[in-house]
C-alpha cells in the first residue's frame, strides 16, 4: 500500500488548534479506507521566529518539497499588542506561505464558496441551494509580486510603491485551469445549470486586467460549451451578495481574488467555514482562508470545519494526481460527516451559533474534531 507523507505546519494561534483536528480527522479516515499517512510536522510563523529567529525551521523546505502534499494552518502572532515583524517590516511567518505558494509555483488558489445546509449565511437569506461555486485566485503575481519600495525624504517616510505584474504565462495558465475545474465539476451554477467561468478584472482601466481579460477570451476557445460571463471587480462584490446563484467558477487576478474570497466565506457562513487549495502541476499546499486569530487563539473556541475541509481538499487532488480511489472516497467520507454534523446542528464552534442556532451552547475546537470522526466511523 501506497504511503502518503504529508506535511504539517500548524504555525500560529488557532492553526495550532485546528489543524491538529484536521489531522485527527484524517487518521480516521485513513483507518476507515485503508489509506496510510505518514505526518511530518514542523513548528513555523511569528512566535516561532521571536523564539528562533527564523520564521521555520531549515529543513522544512526540503522536506515540503519531497511530500505528497502539505497542510498549514495560519501564520501571524502579536507581542504587546503589535504584530510580529521582521526586520525588513513583513509579517513574521508570512515567508512560509509565500516561499510555498511561490517557490513550489503553486498558481491556482482554489476557494470553494459553498454554503451547507444548516449553516445560515451572514449576507443574504439565499441558502444552500444558491451558494455553490468555486473561486480560482491566481496565486503568484499581480500586486504580491516582491517588486517593492518605500523612499524617505530626509528622516519622513515619503513614497512608497507596489508593483503589479501580471503576465501571459501567469494569466493563461490559471484561466485554463478555471476552465478545466468548469468542466470537471460539471454541475453549472445553481441558478440555470450552465457551464460558466466568470472572468473578474478591473479592466475598464487596468493594462494587467485587459492582458488578463484577452487571454480569458483566448482560453476561452478552447471551451465553447462553457458559458463566457465577465465582471468589473467593483461590480462583482456587489453581484456576488445580491445574485450569489450566477456563479460557477470565477477566476481572478491575485488581490481581487484575495478580497473577494472573504467576502465569500461570509456568504458561507465565516471564516471558519472556508477552505483553500494552493495548486501547482506538481505540488500542493491545503489551508483554511483564515489567519490565526490571536484574539481567540488559545481557548479552544477556532471552528476546525474550514482547516478539515481543507484536507479534504487535499485527498481529492491526491485522487486526481494518483488516481487512488481510496483517496475519492476519503474525500466524500470527510464532506458527508461534515454536512451530518451541520445538519444536525447541535454541535458547533461559537461563529456558528447565531440565527436559528443562537441559542445552541458553543462547542469546543476539539470537540466538533470528535463528532466528525465518530461520524466517519459510522459512515463505513
Ligand atoms: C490569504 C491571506 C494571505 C494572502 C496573507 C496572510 C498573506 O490573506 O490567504 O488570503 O493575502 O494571500
Ligand atoms: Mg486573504
Amino acid at each position: 500500500m501506497r504511503k502518503y507523507r504529508i506535511v504539517v505546519l500548524p504555525g500560529d494561534g488557532v492553526g495550532k488548534e485546528v489543524i491538529p483536528e484536521a489531522v485527527k480527522v484524517l487518521k480516521a479516515v485513513g483507518e476507515a479506507v485503508d489509506l496510510d499517512f505518514e505526518f511530518i510536522e514542523f513548528p513555523c510563523g511569528g512566535e516561532y521566529y521571536l523564539k528562533t529567529g527564523l520564521e521555520w525551521p531549515e529543513e522544512a523546505w526540503q522536506t515540503c518539497k519531497e511530500s505528497d502534499a502539505i497542510l498549514f494552518g495560519a501564520v501571524g502572532w502579536v507581542k504587546n499588542g503589535k504584530p510580529v515583524r521582521l526586520p525588513n517590516g513583513d509579517l513574521a511567518g508570512s515567508n512560509v506561505i509565500f516561499s510555498l505558494r511561490f517557490g513550489l509555483d503553486l498558481y491556482a488558489n482554489v476557494r470553494p464558496v459553498k454554503l451547507y445546509p444548516g449553516v445560515p449565511s451572514l449576507l443574504t437569506y439565499k441558502d444552500s441551494e444558491h451558494i455553490d461555486f468555486v473561486f480560482v485566485r491566481e496565486n503568484t503575481e499581480d500586486i504580491y509580486v516582491p517588486i517593492r519600495g518605500m523612499l524617505s525624504r530626509g528622516e519622513e517616510k515619503e513614497l512608497a510603491i507596489d508593483v503589479r505584474v501580471i503576465t501571459r504565462k501567469g494569466a493563461e495558465r490559471v484561466i485554463r485551469y478555471a476552465f478545466n475545474l468548469c468542466v470537471k465539476r460539471g454541475k453549472g451554477a445553481p441558478l440555470d445549470r450552465k457551464l460558466r467561468v466568470t472572468c473578474v478584472d478591473k479592466s475598464n482601466l487596468l493594462r494587467g486586467c485587459q492582458l488578463f481579460r484577452e487571454i480569458y477570451n483566448m482560453v476561452a476557445e478552447e471551451f465553447p460549451q462553457v458559458e463566457k460571463d465577465y465582471m468589473y471587480v467593483d461590480t462583482m462584490a456587489m453581484q456576488m451578495v445580491c445574485f450569489p446563484e450566477k456563479f460557477d467558477v470565477v477566476v481572478s487576478p491575485n488581490m481581487f481574488g484575495d478580497i473577494l474570497t472573504d467576502l465569500g466565506a461570509a456568504l458561507q457562513g465565516g471564516l471558519g467555514m472556508a477552505p483553500s487549495g494552493n495548486i501547482g502541476d506538481k505540488y500542493a499546499m491545503f489551508e483554511p482562508v483564515h489567519g490565526s486569530s490571536p484574539d481567540i487563539a488559545g481557548q479552544e473556541k477556532a471552528n476546525p470545519i474550514a482547516a478539515i475541509l481543507a484536507a479534504k481538499m487535499m485527498l481529492e487532488w491526491l485522487f486526481e494526481k494518483r488516481n487512488d480511489q481510496k483517496c475519492k472516497k476519503g474525500a466524500e467520507l470527510i464532506e458527508k460527516a461534515v454536512k451530518k454534523v451541520l445538519i444536525e446542528g447541535k454541535i458547533r464552534t461559537f461563529d456558528l451559533c447565531y440565527g436559528p442556532y443562537s441559542n445552541v451552547k458553543p462547542s469546543k475546537t476539539s470537540e466538533v474534531g470528535d463528532v466528525i470522526v465518530e461520524e466517519i466511523k459510522h459512515e463505513v
